[in-house]
């Protein structure tokens, strides 16, 4: 299994094929009974609202997008203005009129009719106000209430009932006859243990209510994440017990009542966890003679096939439920961001199918398997009947709503069973998983959108699986590239550990627990003697090509990816980085090598300028002279580096002081940058603490300066610089500190805005210069995220940053922790809330103050420290105004479903870094330049494709070409073209 996770794709599909390949003969019966099942899924239509939605509005149109959006965000804002300005957003630019009764369905549309009336309104409302008076003379807010019925309606489709009591009552409706049910209790993965708790309270709940009947062969799927709010790989011990335990409960509930229950399929980094919790599960001697245990398969993932066999070797009777897979978008963007090798999934849907039939095929053959068919693709079923020949001894199953119609006739005519997956909950919860799953078989290469397509024939339709993927020889889809090639032909990407595999996990907590030298003793460095070094080593590197000083950053970025471990174990235990964020800093590192190599050789050539004729002009970038590259302990690598390797490529000789905290990871990134190639003299390191920096910065041959760290010091050295009467005006590059805002509107996603703020604040211990310093709510919106916050807080480990469990660990030095916990202390009557963290070393715990105003913070406090504020609906503009008079303007975040308060943000807002419904750390060098402006920065962006010639001295020389007699171009010119 392990050995295919993230093997190349044709080599996994090489083998798929051979099972999934249909002979002729098979393959004729099989399109005999697909035509008769597309024949059925078409006349099945009418009635099937989410094909007609499909058919209405596809996801590739405006109106879809921005139906979709809509409906996820609508029913949880709970302020009218607010909910206004989300409806005006999203119906705004779309042309509902064109919909307007058109679909056959009758509840398209009355829900187009919904959002035609509330266009209208909008539209009208913007030009004269008539918005206002119609509610003022109806007293009654039309628009919103014409949405939200429109919202509610799509809710009510969808979902079988608001709890189990409504579902399982639904089921026995006549629609329903002859199909079972699986009821899946609906929710985001829970972010707190009271969730946790919840969702197995309504687990227990459901057993119960379905157990009441258990003749009518209903059963309940659940999933793990549900159940556990820190269900990873890194919590592996304590999830993983924890869930076996609740999974044991509530198997042995169900098999006590008589009913079936399946564990839901999840992300592919918790395969193996779930297999271990199934697995202890499936042992359990109470559970012997029960045949409703179960568990989901995703035929997209490149170990679907060994977790069937797996399975079938339980020693017990299963039933596993084959899907073709729900997280494809994320996993591929995960994988990638990751840096990891390979795909732990098929890039193509065809691939998928083929997949899904070789697994099917296996299930159909296991001993102890009772298969369950999860699909609404009418050809990946005629398969399967045919396969299956005469038996019916297993079951397909199909989601509420979705693939009506495809099993209709084989349930109640054939024989065959089919099984209903259907979600349970408020409408709230619901709207969240409808636009992931109508995204997901909404996709333009999925089964149901295909059918909804009139441009394609039956034949396109029903077109072999087998046959696509062996033309293509099983490989993956040309615009998924491997993470390392996300670049293109730019520059290599950095590789990633995949930190979630187990193994490899634990091979890097033992690589980082300790140093890779024992460190000697710092002497003081001569400073005058160094920057005379370096001049004298300037002029051979300045003419020293730049292709080759771009080489000697690819070698060294090379080495440094070579030397991974040491550097990661340097990072941990010099500065106190976790696991993660130490490979994020060797990363980092690496990457702004191969960017600034690849900068300089498209972007440090000389460039010849028009201009008139009889002369060259031509604009040349060179090295100044010496630089001195001032870095902070926080990024005392990539930083470091970054700096240090940006001066260098331009053709500059640098002197490189690291933080006083952090010499050792410094030093051993300058013996890297030699073996590369690049001169010793070229490159100095000098150790030191602030007299070092201040020496080598008033050194009047130092050309250049870059600096990382505090906007005090960063003004210290400004000041410093004009001391000096003689001396030459040289550049000073800062970047600075910030205070960092996150604004959230009621529009947003509070789960989401939870994790980014956890994400932002308290990873690193805070000790980023992007991360969040001060979270800014909507009042409506405001105790409600609190309080969710402050659940997700207490899972937070606070501890050895050498230990992958933990989330945060100490801030750097005894300096910084009196610093802050003395702040801390002076705001106690203002805590929100504060965790528990180690009392011996430097653990400050995460804390929330809460501000009566923005106007209270008027300093960067650099640990885990979040301040919270709230704002009041409609006051957008003046919230981003009170965090742009700080002066600051490194980081913002934003969260809002609105797409027009992200412009006004982006508008209005004077940072350098806008994060929009994301967290507000982790750069990516070239996808993400970084770097702020006011207090926080001069610019140009780290990582940024401007950022080289701010190193370099800019010369033109213009040549009058004519002087030596005659312009020879003019004289020699054709009469072309005659
Ligand atoms: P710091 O300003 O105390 O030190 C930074 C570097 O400057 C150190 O190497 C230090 O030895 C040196 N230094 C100190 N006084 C000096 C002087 N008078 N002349 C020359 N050099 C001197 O900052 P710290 O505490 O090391 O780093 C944290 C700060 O850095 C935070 O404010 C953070 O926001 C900022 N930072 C900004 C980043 C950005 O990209 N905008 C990235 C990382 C950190």
């Amino acid at each position: 299994m392990r050995a295919l996770h993230r093997a190349p794709e044709p080599e996994v599909l090489a083998a798929l094929l051979k099972d999934a390949t249909l002979d002729s003969a098979t393959r004729a019966g099989v399109l005999v009974r697909a035509g008769g099942l597309l024949a059925d899924l078409r006349a099945a239509q009418n009635d099937g609202w989410v094909n007609q939605f499909l058919q209405e509005y596809r996801l590739n149109t405006s109106e879809g997008v921005a139906l979709l959006s809509l409906a996820e965000a609508f029913l949880r804002v709970p302020d009218p203005e607010t909910a206004d300005a989300l409806i005006a957003d999203k119906l705004g630019d779309a042309d509902w009129r064109a919909h307007a009764g058109k679909s056959n369905s009758k509840l398209v549309n009355s829900a187009t009719w919904g959002l035609v009336v509330g266009r209208a309104l909008v539209s009208e409302s913007e030009k004269s106000g008539v918005l206002k008076r119609l509610i003022a003379r109806a007293g009654e807010p039309f628009v919103r209430q014409a949405v939200g019925a429109a919202m509610r309606m799509m809710g009510e489709i969808f979902v079988m009932g608001r709890t189990i009591e409504e579902a399982t009552k639904r089921m026995a409706k006549p629609e329903n006859k002859g199909f079972t049910a699986s009821f899946d209790m609906l929710g985001e993965a829970a972010r707190t243990f009271p969730d946790a708790d919840n969702y197995f309270t309504a687990y227990e709940q459901a057993i119960i209510a379905v157990g009441k009947d258990p003749g009518a062969g209903h059963s309940i799927s659940v999933k793990l994440s549900a159940l556990h709010p820190r269900y990873e790989v890194a919590q592996w011990e304590r999830s993983v017990s924890a869930l076996t335990e609740m999974l044991e409960a509530l198997a042995v509930s169900a098999a006590n009542k008589g009913i079936a229950l399946t564990v839901d399929a999840e992300e592919s980094e918790r395969l193996e966890m779930s297999l271990d919790i199934i697995g202890a599960v499936a042992a359990l001697p109470a559970l012997k003679g029960w045949d409703g245990f179960g568990m989901a398969v995703q035929a997209y993932s490149k170990r679907a096939r060994p977790v069937i066999a797996w399975a079938n070797e339980l020693g017990r009777l299963v039933n596993v439920r084959l899907v073709k897979g729900a997280y494809w978008d994320s996993e591929i963007k995960r994988t990638q961001e990751a840096g990891l090798s390979d795909y732990p999934l098929f890039t193509r849907k065809a691939a998928t199918d083929v997949s899904y039939l070789a697994c099917a095929k296996d299930m159909l053959a296991a001993k102890n398997i009772h298969p369950a068919f999860a699909s609404h693709n009418a050809l990946t079923v005629a398969t399967i009947l045919e396969w299956a020949g005469d038996s019916r001894d297993f079951e397909f199953q199909r989601l509420h709503g979705m693939g009506e119609g495809l099993y209709e006739r084989l349930v109640r005519e054939q024989g065959y069973h089919c099984r209903i997956y259907a979600p349970v909950g408020g409408h709230r919860d619901l709207l969240a998983y409808l636009v992931r799953r109508l995204l997901e078989n909404g996709a333009n290469s999925s089964f149901v959108h295909q059918l909804a397509d009139e441009h394609l024939s039956d034949a396109e339709l029903l077109a072999d699986p087998a046959e696509k993927i062996a033309k293509v020889g099983g490989t993956r889809h040309p615009s998924i590239p491997l993470p390392i090639d996300l670049f293109g032909a730019d520059r290599r990407n950095s590789t990633g550990i995949d930190l979630q595999d187990p193994p490899l996990l634990e091979e890097v907590v033992k690589t980082v627990s300790k140093l890779p030298f024992t460190p000697g003793k710092a002497v003081a460095p001569d400073v005058g003697a160094a920057v005379e070094r370096a001049q004298a080593a300037f002029p051979a590197w300045a003419a020293t090509p730049v292709d080759e000083r771009a080489a000697c950053l690819e070698r060294l970025a090379d080495l440094l990816e070579a030397q991974r471990g040491e550097l990661m174990a340097i990072a941990v235990q010099e500065a106190k980085k976790t696991i993660p964020d130490a490979l994020g800093e060797v990363r980092e590192a690496v990457d702004f090598c191969r960017y600034y190599a690849a900068r300089a050789r498209d972007g440090l050539m000389p460039i010849e300028l028009p201009g008139p004729t009889g002369e060259r002009n031509v604009l040349r970038m060179e090295g100044k002279g010496v630089w001195a590259t001032i870095a902070p302990w926080n990024f005392p690598l990539a930083i470091f580096l970054g700096q240090t390797v940006a001066a260098l490529v331009a053709g500059n000789t640098v002197i490189a002081k690291p933080a006083p905290q952090t010499p050792a990871i410094a030093g051993w990134a300058v013996g890297l940058a030699q073996e590369a190639g690049i001169p010793d003299d070229a490159l100095i390191l000098l150790p030191g603490g602030p007299e070092v920096g201040a020496a080598i910065v008033a050194d009047p041959r130092v050309a250049g300066i870059a600096f990382t760290g505090s906007t005090a010091t960063a003004k210290k050295i400004a000041r410093s610089l004009l001391d000096d009467d003689a001396r030459p005006l040289v550049p000073l590059i800062a970047e600075t500190g910030g205070i960092n805002a996150m604004i959230v509107d009621s529009t947003a996603l509070p789960e989401q805005v939870v994790q980014d703020v956890v994400t932002s604040a308290f990873r690193s211990a805070g000790q980023r210069c992007s991360a969040l310093r001060v979270l800014l709510l909507q009042e409506e919106i405001a105790e409600r995220t609190l309080e969710m916050l402050s659940g997700a807080m207490d899972s937070l480990i606070v501890g050895d940053p050498a230990d992958p469990r933990t989330d945060v660990g100490p801030v750097i030095d005894g300096s910084a922790f009196t610093r802050l916990m003395d702040y801390r202390q002076t705001m106690r009557a203002h805590w929100v809330k504060t965790v528990d963290a180690p009392t011996e070393g430097f653990f400050v715990p995460p804390t929330v103050i809460r501000l009566n105003d923005l106007s209270e913070l008027n300093q960067e406090w650099f640990g885990p420290l979040l301040h919270v504020a709230t704002w009041k609906a409609g006051e957008l503009e003046e919230t981003v105004a009170r965090v742009n008079a700080k002066g600051f303007g490194l980081t913002m975040g934003l969260h809002s479903r609105i797409a027009r308060a992200a412009e006004t943000v982006e508008a209005l807002s004077r940072v350098g870094n806008l994060y929009v419904n994301r967290s507000m750390i982790g750069a990516i060098v070239g996808s993400q330049p970084f770097g702020g402006e006011g207090l926080s920065g001069t610019g140009p962006k780290a990582g940024g494709p401007h950022y080289l010639h701010r190193f370099t001295a800019e010369r033109v020389t213009s040549t009058d070409t004519t002087s030596a007699g005659g312009n020879a171009t003019l004289l020699s010119l054709d009469d072309m073209g005659i």
